[in-house]
């Protein structure tokens, strides 16, 4: 196996829940473990991390515990070392865009998890950073990454659904408030002037994911909620969730075609699951209908459409949920995260851009706050087009 040379990478952020579990260790260190990135020469390029944050205990025993030669607290000198090719950062988001513009200003490729700001024109600055760097930067954009939703795409590219009318998402779960049992997502998510917040949090999620299957946003509508509000944080202290912990929109879609979609997506941290995964989305077409989460994919086709007749004196007469058929993966396909890094390595590699760009993010922290100001205003606005 030849490695013809070594990424290193700065990971800020990597003591946190996404840096440490999904980037560290369902990311960086298998590609270091597998001997790196196959290119397409044949060759390989290995991968190594540098850990950055503010706990030198923690980073130290990171470092220990994985076998990763070097960390430090000192962000803005591992952004500036000589030998650094690569920024990554997962630290809070309210950080972000200062970490991101140095890191770009010094002539370093970065992959950054959403939002990359808290702001559109700061998003948009990003954007034209790199456009004016020429740096290769990368935005997280996981979901398109999932089998389930890798086979709903194929279902869209292999015309299954004939003409698209609608999709449905329904993503959340129960957070718990902190107080008897300890919450389980970061108590700085429930905090507005700590970067929190259900619409910011996922709006840039469903932004890619529509426009990754679907097609454009051309507008939206939102009712954003606080439905708890008081929780308690990691210290067990009670503070006042300032932040929207639901948010229900409404997306008008343009496909490529020209064709309107409408798209309806519940995001809530205070709903129970009664779902097979913890989001789902449903497309219904003319021809078929599919659901998929995060990993499984069901279809129905028209010819294999039931005709239910409403009654409401009658039991239900047939079993739903048996009248779907699962989508083969045909493929193996590997964790989300991982999949992303590799094709942004190979990118940074070539010296080209990479598909899901600052650009793309900068249009995901654009929907998330016209849905704050669609649901503030009480009113449907347009989306539009962002030109750098
Ligand atoms: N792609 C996804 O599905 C997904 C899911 C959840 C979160 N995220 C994003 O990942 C990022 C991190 O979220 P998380 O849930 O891992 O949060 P977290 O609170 O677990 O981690 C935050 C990290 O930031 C660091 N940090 C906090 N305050 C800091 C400060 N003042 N200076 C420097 N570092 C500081 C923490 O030490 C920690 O390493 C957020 O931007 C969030 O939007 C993405």
């Amino acid at each position: 196996m030849t490695t013809t040379r070594t990424l290193r990478i700065a990971m800020n952020g990597v003591t946190g829940r996404m840096g440490y579990r999904q980037h560290l260790v369902r990311s960086i260190l298998p590609i270091r473990e597998q001997g790196g990135v196959e290119l397409p020469d044949g060759t390989r390029v290995q991968v190594e991390p540098i850990l950055v944050g503010r706990n030198e205990a923690k980073l130290a025993e990171l470092a220990k515990k994985h076998d990763v030669a070097e960390w430090t607290t000192d962000l803005d000198g591992a952004i500036h070392a000589a030998d650094t090719d690569i920024v990554f950062d997962a630290a809070m988001t309210n950080l972000r865009a200062a970490t991101l513009s140095t890191a770009m200003k010094a002539g370093k490729h970065v992959y950054t998890e959403k939002p990359t700001a808290e702001t559109l024109p700061e998003a948009i600055a990003l954007a034209q950073l790199r456009e004016a760097t020429g740096v290769t930067a990368g935005v997280v954009h996981d979901k398109l990454y999932l089998p389930g939703l890798v086979k709903l795409r194929r279902l869209v590219d292999e015309g299954f659904f004939g003409r698209i009318l609608s999709l449905r998402g329904e993503f959340g779960y129960w957070v718990f408030e902190g107080d008897h049992q300890p919450a389980q997502r970061p108590s700085w998510n429930y905090r507005k002037e700590d970067g929190g917040g259900m619409t910011t949090d996922m709006f840039c999620h469903w932004n890619y994911v529509l426009e990754g299957i679907l097609g454009q946003v051309r507008t939206v509508n939102a009712q954003t909620v606080t439905h708890i509000p008081t929780r308690w944080d990691e210290q067990g202290k009670e503070y006042t969730a300032t932040a929207d912990d639901a948010a229900y929109g409404i997306f008008e879609i343009e496909t490529p075609d020209g064709d309107p979609v409408v798209a309806q997506i519940n995001s809530s941290w205070a709903v129970r699951v009664y779902r097979d995964e913890l989001v789902e989305f449903q497309i219904d077409g003319t021809h078929g209908s599919a659901v998929a989460g995060l990993r499984k994919c069901v279809a129905q086709q028209r010819a294999h459409t039931p005709k239910p007749v409403w009654n409401p004196d009658l039991p239900v007469t047939e079993p739903f949920r048996d009248q779907w058929s699962e989508v083969p993966a045909n493929a193996d396909l590997d964790n989300g995260f991982k999949l992303q890094w590799e094709e942004f390595l190979r990118d940074v590699v070539a010296g080209r851009e990479h598909r899901f760009d600052l650009l793309s993010a900068a249009r995901g922290v654009q929907l998330a706050e016209l849905g704050l100001r669609s649901s503030a205003e009480g009113r449907r606005l347009d989306v539009p087009e962002i030109t750098l």
